[in-house]
């Protein structure tokens, strides 16, 4: 029950215990507060005490949430599900506040990452408290990756993909669809994208590699073989290269290049630890310009 709160509300199982709380606390809240205030008024016949009590604490209930939420550190959880519930009932209109048409739709991001995931993470940081933006979905093709972990630990739904369905099947595409991804992020995934991927999200997926692309891409040219072929060459410089996918491996159209110095005695995990840097500085920025940009 814990995990399926965690990934309905997008919070970690520290979070869920503190808004389970918030909600005993201030449901015991608003019993009390609209007694107090009923005893107040001499109100007559029963049903209608009945029924001055329940409109009493329906309107009780979301102040008091709202006011033991602080202590709790949960108030802008509470907000957010307010306005969420507010909508539903008609209250607040659809088109004012989070997720409204007006400043956008709230853009969906799928993750794709095979490894440890520390831009996927970076990412997940960046766009925390950016109510207009979801990291809706990890996709990995690797039982065991770090990248599944941090999807569990941050409550976001993860997706085991298979090499049959994904090369020679719909590549999730139907999958991707029905979770309204908007953007796929490659931060890490060593597979090829498909053909029929790319045809369904044209411009929408991009990737990182730890070069300066043209230089040292292509197929086998991932992680530290980049950096070994890179300090091999005896190159100057190195960086990280943010590009959008086409059908060859690291060819799309550039979209953003940061550099480093190569030093001299530099070894591969030196290396591989300037880039690192680079792409957690930047990954992030650069995929919310782009989220931006669609918004446009
Ligand atoms: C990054 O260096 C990225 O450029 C490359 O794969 C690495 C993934 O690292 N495509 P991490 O899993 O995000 O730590």
């Amino acid at each position: 029950m814990f995990n399926r709160l965690q990934q309905k509300w997008k919070v970690n199982g520290l979070q869920v215990a503190l808004i389970l709380s918030t909600f005993a606390i201030g449901g015991s809240l608003t019993g009390y507060v609209g007694r107090k205030l009923m005893n107040l008024f001499d109100i007559g016949p029963e049903w209608l005490w009945i029924v001055v009590y329940i409109l009493l604490v329906t309107l009780l209930w979301p102040l008091a949430v709202l006011v033991v939420s602080i202590p709790f550190g949960q108030f802008r959880f509470f907000i957010r599900y307010l306005k969420k519930m507010g909508r539903r009932m008609g209250i607040i209109s659809r088109e004012s506040g989070v997720g409204s048409r007006e400043l956008g739709a709230v853009k969906r991001i799928a993750i794709f990452a095979s490894g440890a995931g520390s831009n996927a993470q970076k990412i997940i940081d960046h766009f925390r408290e950016k109510s207009q933006v979801e990291i809706a979905l990890i996709v990995c093709n690797k039982p065991g990756a770090g990248v599944l972990e941090i999807a569990e630990k941050e409550g976001i739904p993860a997706l085991l993909i298979e090499k049959e369905r994904f090369f020679r099947g719909d590549a999730y595409i139907q999958v991707l669809k029905e979770k309204n991804i908007d953007l796929i992020v490659l931060a890490g995934f060593l597979w090829k994208i498909p053909v029929a991927l790319i045809r369904a999200y044209p411009g929408k997926i991009v990737n990182i590699h730890p070069a300066l692309l043209p230089k040292y891409g292509g197929k086998g040219m991932y992680g530290q073989f980049v950096h070994a072929a890179v300090i091999a060459a005896g190159e100057k410089e190195s960086g990280i290269t943010i590009h959008y996918v086409d059908e060859h491996y690291d060819h799309g159209d550039v979209i953003f290049q940061a550099s480093c110095p190569v030093e001299v005695g530099d070894t591969v995990a030196v290396l591989a630890k300037r880039i690192h840097e680079l792409e957690h500085k930047y990954f992030p920025v650069v995929v919310e310009e782009l989220i931006m940009r669609m918004d446009k």
